[in-house]
């Protein structure tokens, strides 16, 4: 297995409990996204619990590692699972589907649409955040022009791929997928979108990592909600 969550679980912790970009960048997404009532929630992907805690009192969270489940059982109740395997969940069971920094993870990204469509009710709500597809794109990365702007290497980014990258002292596989198979995938799975969300890293998680100065105008992150057809 090239991706060990379980190996990379104390790293994690510690990215999460010391990692600025989390709050400045990517919460404030997610937040936007997420319905005001969000009902009977599941984190998909949850980690060590955080998306759980910010969407309140009675959501579940489920994810592949152990040991960041063990964490998470302190925010809600948990199950272990191998994404997109939802088959535990009967139909139409949750109001809302939440994932952040998962999708980008998983190599199914079919069965990933299909069976949240099938656990989420019929009006209720699907809300994703992940790496934005121009940053996935393997061999996408900024370039310094001779006048010293930077600017945006897009790598192979019609093509699906996938690509290794640092997790602490291991590493981890990304999966990318240009936008239009994710939008197309998601529509024909039954989800119709309310809102996308296109941002780059914020002045302020910028300020703090001075090798990103000038990436402003870079698509980083993607959030996105859907609502399930009825
Ligand atoms: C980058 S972390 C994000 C965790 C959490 N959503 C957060 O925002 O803090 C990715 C999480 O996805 C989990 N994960 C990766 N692949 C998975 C899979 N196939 N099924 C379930 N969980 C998976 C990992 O164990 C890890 O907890």
């Amino acid at each position: 297995m090239k991706s060990d969550w379980d190996g990379r679980a104390e790293w994690w912790a510690a990215e999460v409990a010391e990692d600025p970009a989390y709050a400045a960048d990517v919460h404030p997404i997610l937040v936007e996204l997420l319905p005001g009532e969000p009902g009977v929630t599941m984190d998909l992907g949850c980690g060590e619990g955080q998306g759980m805690r910010l969407v309140g009192r009675g959501t579940f969270g489920c994810d592949l590692s152990i040991s960041l489940l063990r964490r998470a059982a302190g925010s809600g109740s948990v199950v272990q699972t191998r994404l997109p395997d939802l088959g535990w969940l009967r139909d139409g069971s949750l109001d809302t589907a939440s994932s952040v920094y998962l999708l980008d993870l998983i190599e199914d990204y079919v069965g990933f649409f299909r069976e949240t469509a099938r656990v989420v009710r019929g009006g209720g709500v699907l809300v994703i955040v992940i790496n934005h597809p121009a940053y996935t794109a393997p061999g996408s990365a900024p370039l310094t022009d001779p006048d010293g702007e930077i600017l945006w290497r897009w790598g192979s980014y019609f093509d699906r791929g996938s690509s290794l990258e640092p997790a602490g002292a291991g590493e981890v596989e990304f999966f990318h997928r240009p936008m239009a198979d994710l939008l197309t995938t998601a529509a024909a799975s039954g989800w119709v979108l309310d809102v996308l969300i296109e941002r780059g890293l914020s002045a302020e998680t910028i300020a703090r990592f001075p090798e990103y100065v000038g990436q402003e105008h870079i698509p980083r992150l993607l959030g996105v909600r859907w609502t399930r057809s009825r």
